[in-house]
């Protein structure tokens, strides 16, 4: 019987800058209070990069702790792929290329994933497919960010929502007829119509930098938060349930629901839509805030610390972010 190759996390890990920023630190800055972040997004602090420390940064100490909790020299990585929305410069280098050099993955291919807040959903599937055809063996996927750099730091409606972190998996070919692990499917999706529901308007080439001319406030995050709180709520759904059909499990079959860490009231209005309990989501947006392709390898990082996570458990991830984009994946942990 041939046996059929799984891609497999082997190891995960997560850094986040040490600067801590809370509710009433922002209540500094602008005109806000813990008491309205709190009750309308679920967070109260995030963790924030300092002026010196770009996303690769964060990359690398993410990923040398996913490889040493895997037992992997970087030397047998095939390929890095980096999630983010941050990256160190616009275009080229990849951020991935500088995390290649970085961790010494002298023998890995490297390239950007651009899908914001579901970019380690993207990733997780690439790799999976990568592994399974046969092609790579070891796969690092990595999700980076530093929002705090494209922030604006006056504007209340979108800097109270973010922080900084990263992420990161190593994914690793496994031959066994029947393994209970590894990546089991996906879902990916977009819907480029509401492009400019979440972007970056200036600096790329459809409106460039202009010296002199570009306002500095119009290089910073846009956001219509109730645009993309309402295509949230109903892509989350949509998700957890077209991967549940995909598979044919039910949701009793599912450990926990790892969401990305956007708002929790987005994660309760899915829940009570789709009549699952709260407690299934595993939730850390209070301390980290919404770390964009970040914050869902941070979250799993955090479930094993607390030893959540137990070899068997079928683990849904799901996102959504700019693009738009959504989808998910079922784990085998
Ligand atoms: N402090 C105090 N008041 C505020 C703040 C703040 N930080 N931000 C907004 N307000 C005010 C608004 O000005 C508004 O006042 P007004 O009624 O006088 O105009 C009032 O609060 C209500 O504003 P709403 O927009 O209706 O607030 P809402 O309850 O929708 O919450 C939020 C806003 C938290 C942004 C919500 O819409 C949301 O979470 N949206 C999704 C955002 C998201 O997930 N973004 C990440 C995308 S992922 C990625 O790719 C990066």
């Amino acid at each position: 019987m041939k046996q059929k190759i799984h891609a497999v996390i082997k190891g995960i890990g997560s850094y986040v800058p040490s600067k801590r920023v809370s509710n009433d630190d922002l209540a500094k800055l602008v005109d806000t209070s813990d008491e309205w972040i709190y009750s309308h997004t679920g967070i109260k602090n995030r963790h924030i990069a300092a002026e010196n420390e770009a996303t690769s940064d964060l990359a690398v100490q993410a990923a040398q702790r996913a490889l040493e909790k895997a037992g992997c020299p970087a030397s047998m990585v095939d390929l890095i792929l980096v999630a983010t929305a941050t990256p160190d410069y616009l275009g080229f280098p990849s951020t991935a290329c500088i995390v290649q050099d970085r961790i010494g993955a002298e023998n890995a291919g490297a390239m950007d994933i651009v899908a914001a807040c579901t970019g380690f959903i993207y990733g997780i599937e690439t790799a999976r497919v990568f592994i399974e055809t046969g092609t790579y063996k070891h796969v690092l996927v990595i999700g980076a960010e530093t929002l705090s750099k494209i922030t604006d730091w006056k504007d209340r409606n979108t800097c109270v929502l973010f922080g900084d972190g990263a992420g990161a998996a190593l994914l690793t070919a496994c031959e066994e007829v029947s393994p209970k692990r590894g990546v089991l499917t996906s879902y990916l999706a977009s819907y480029g119509k509401d492009a400019e529901v979440l972007l970056r308007p200036v600096g790329g080439t459809r409106v460039p930098f202009v010296p002199g001319t570009t306002p500095p406030e119009d290089m910073f995050l846009r956001m219509n938060g109730r645009k993309v709180y309402t295509f949230a709520v109903s892509v989350l759904g949509k998700t957890i349930e077209t991967l549940l059909k995909k598979t044919g499990l039910s949701l009793q079959d599912i450990r926990y629901i790892v969401p990305h860490q956007a708002n929790v009231r987005i994660i309760e209005a899915c829940a009570k839509r789709l009549d699952i309990p709260l407690e299934k989501f595993f939730l850390n947006i209070e301390e980290f805030a919404n770390t964009s392709a970040a914050s869902i390898p941070i979250a799993l990082t955090d479930m094993e610390r607390q030893g959540l996570l137990h070899p068997g458990d079928l683990i849904l991830t799901v996102g959504f972010g700019g693009g738009l984009t959504y989808g998910g994946n079922i784990l085998y942990w």
